[in-house]
């Protein structure tokens, strides 16, 4: 199948820095988002990364036009003119049913319909919709613009085809697709959360201060960034979340998310994007 229109759903973080890295990739994009104040907010982000990419020679003056040529819509209205939906909407199942739903009624027959989730199930997200042949995982990296991989997962009824296709539009996009299996939190946040969770039960149990425990695994192990920096970076939110899914998923103790955690989401402390994790923005 030949995509040349990509149609992205949610302009937060993920959804922007995808729509911007797939106009730079030469498809026309149309990015959705609910709230107007979440669109205005990601065209300027956009307007802002492409600036400064452009600068540094990382990408030229018609693919800077590419992404101030995307449309940003309230709607799925203009979805059926799309080849290919990427959903990055909120990490909360129930959204993303829900979406499912909506996208696989509005989308042509034969679309593939992607989600950037960083945890669910794609067979569960595939079972909501009358195409699971056509559904999977693609899974960017935040920023998305600088970060090369792709994790793609398969559901259970994923045809070769939407994966091949998939894998080829990552290429496209000049990132590194790696073929995951569906299971809980895939390669990625298997591995990278509980090292999170690690890094907050090490400051929980005052080991290290936090400054301390970024600096050990930034110039012990060239980590570009500490544990708990990125845990800010990614949301803390988003990390609890993720461990729970693991936790219930696997069935394991060892991946209970760390009290500190908790505290920290209740308290609203949720990183970068409220101006407090366990640094101050
Ligand atoms: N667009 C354009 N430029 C950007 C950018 C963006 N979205 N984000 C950062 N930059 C620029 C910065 O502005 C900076 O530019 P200057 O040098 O001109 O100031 C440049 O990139 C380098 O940034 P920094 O100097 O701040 O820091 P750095 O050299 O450490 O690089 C980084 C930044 C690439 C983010 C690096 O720190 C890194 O790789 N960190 C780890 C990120 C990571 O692990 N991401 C995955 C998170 S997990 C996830 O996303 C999945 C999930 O499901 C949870």
């Amino acid at each position: 199948m030949t995509v040349k229109h990509i149609f992205v759903i949610g302009a937060g973080t993920m959804g922007n820095g995808i729509a911007q890295v797939a106009a730079t990739s030469g498809y026309q994009v149309t990015c959705m988002d609910v709230q107007p104040a979440a669109l205005e907010k990601a065209r300027a982000t956009v307007a802002k990364s492409t600036t400064k990419l452009l600068e540094k020679g990382m990408i030229n003056m018609e693919q800077k036009a590419s992404v101030d040529a995307i449309q940003f819509v309230p709607t799925m209205d203009t979805m059926k003119d799309a080849d290919l939906v990427i959903e990055a909407a909120t990490e909360n199942p129930e959204v993303k049913l829900r979406l499912f739903r909506d996208m696989d009624v509005n989308a042509r027959e034969g679309v593939i319909l992607a989600s950037n989730t960083s945890s669910i199930s794609i067979t569960k997200i595939a079972a909501a919709t009358k195409r699971p042949d056509r559904v999977i995982g693609m899974h960017f990296m935040n920023p998305v613009p600088l970060m090369k991989l792709v994790e793609v997962i398969r559901g259970s009824g994923t045809s070769d085809e939407t994966a091949k296709t998939v894998v080829d539009i990552c290429k496209v996009m000049s990132k590194e697709p790696v073929e995951a299996n569906d299971s809980p939190g895939f390669i990625s946040n298997r591995i990278l959360c509980p090292m999170i969770n690690e890094a907050i039960f090490t400051l929980q149990e005052g080991v290290g201060a936090p400054e301390a425990i970024d600096q050990v695994m930034k110039l012990g192990m060239n980590h570009p960034m500490g544990p708990l920096e990125l845990a800010d970076l990614i949301g803390l939110d988003v990390v609890l979340f993720i461990l729970e899914v693991l936790q219930r998923g696997l069935g394991e103790d060892k991946y209970r998310p760390a009290y500190l955690l908790r505290k920290m989401v209740d308290a609203g402390y949720l990183g970068r994007k409220t101006g407090k994790g366990f640094y101050q923005y």
